[in-house]
């Protein structure tokens, strides 16, 4: 063979052993025998030769490509396994590790507590429905029978907003949930059974009071719908929430300006200990009553035909006497440490008391 051919050999040899991964392998094989290559631009030159010359460089460069093609081909089947072998290498997977913690994060106690009530309500044929945190004036307060200058409204002072424009309607950050009594009845025909769960405004602040806090609301429009239903649905609701199938529950009598009669929810505790069920003490955790013929008619619904009872509650204020959280204030502070004492796994449902 010839010393060209032969340094040919040699170089490719040598390139394609030094040749570390598949870029650098192709960069040889395509200098060699591509359609510019080394090899494949003398076999290009056969075609200026004598026959005589032909035939022997001919064989030569066929011998040559022959074997720089085995050699190349070999080459990057080797470097293929060598780079499936370091990708398995580098990706395995160690079985043997710890399972990462599940859960990072917790469920806040408040969201906790919506979920809960969504959970008995739900079982007793309710609805979870909602309405905007700003709410108009009418909705909030006058819908509910309680007009403009109505002592009741000195109570539930909030932030007040502008009307929106091409309305008269003012409009406030909601001092309760109970608009959305007034929305849902606009929007739907009774048969009504919905609680209402959402963030409330008022201007207060201190240990016991938040300028933002939660509440639910319920309702319940239908036929023939009496005080026994609201005391029924209550009671049961308690001692569920409670985890407390005797928990001892008081009415009494008391004024809100969108029921009559109306009444406060008392629970059984102990003044001295905190502990809810015994102690013979009385606590108000709620307020409720029939609706109003005034609130009905105020929505379309002929008090004549349809009754309905209402009830409304902090959640804050449930979700402390359930977990014994002594000052509302930690309900906002973003506190990890916090959050991880009270707060739930969000692996864990809102579990269904016994009991209904
Ligand atoms: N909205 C009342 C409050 O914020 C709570 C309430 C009382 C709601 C009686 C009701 C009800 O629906 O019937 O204090």
């Amino acid at each position: 063979m010839s010393d060209d051919l032969e340094t040919l050999r040699q170089e490719t040899l040598a390139a394609l052993a030094a040749a570390g991964d598949r870029r650098e392998w192709d960069a040889v094989r395509v200098g060699t025998l591509g359609k510019s290559g080394r090899l494949t631009g003398l076999l290009k030159e056969l075609g200026r030769m004598s026959p005589e010359e032909r035939k022997l460089r001919g064989g030569a460069l066929n011998r040559l490509r022959d074997d720089l093609s085995r050699a190349v081909e070999a080459r990057g089947a080797e470097i293929e396994a060598a780079t499936l072998n370091a990708r398995l290498a580098s990706e395995r997977v160690d079985v043997t590790l710890p399972a990462r913690p599940e859960s990072q994060g917790a469920i806040h106690p408040i969201s906790r507590t919506m979920e809960e009530m969504a959970a008995i309500f739900g079982a007793m044929g309710f609805k979870v429905a909602e309405g905007p945190d700003i709410e108009t004036d009418w909705h909030n307060f006058s819908a509910l029978n309680t007009p403009d200058h109505h002592p009741a409204r000195t109570d539930q002072d909030t932030f007040y907003l502008p009307a929106e424009q091409g309305s008269l309607r003012e409009r406030v950050l909601r001092t309760q949930t109970s608009g959305v009594q007034i929305r849902t009845m606009l929007g739907q025909e009774p048969p009504i059974r919905i609680i209402a769960p959402g963030r409330t405004y008022r201007a207060d602040h201190d240990a016991t009071h938040s300028p933002m806090f939660h509440q639910c609301e319920g309702l319940v429009i239908d036929r023939g719908i009496t005080l026994a239903h609201l005391k029924g649905c209550l009671i049961d609701f308690l001692r569920a929430y409670f985890g407390q199938p005797n928990l001892p529950v008081r009415f009494r009598a008391s004024y809100f300006p969108f029921t009559e009669p109306s009444m406060e929810v008392d629970i059984g505790w102990s003044r001295k200990t905190g502990e809810i069920g015994g102690g013979g003490d009385w606590l108000e955790v709620l307020g409720s009553g029939m609706v109003h013929p005034r609130v009905l008619a105020n929505c379309g619904l002929d008090p004549r035909e349809w009754q309905g009872f209402a009830f409304g509650m902090g959640i804050e204020r449930l979700t402390m006497l359930r977990h014994g959280i002594p000052d509302l204030r930690s309900f906002y502070e973003s506190d990890v440490r916090w959050l991880r004492h009270y707060g739930n796994s969000p692996l864990s449902p809102a579990l269904l008391h016994e009991g209904l």
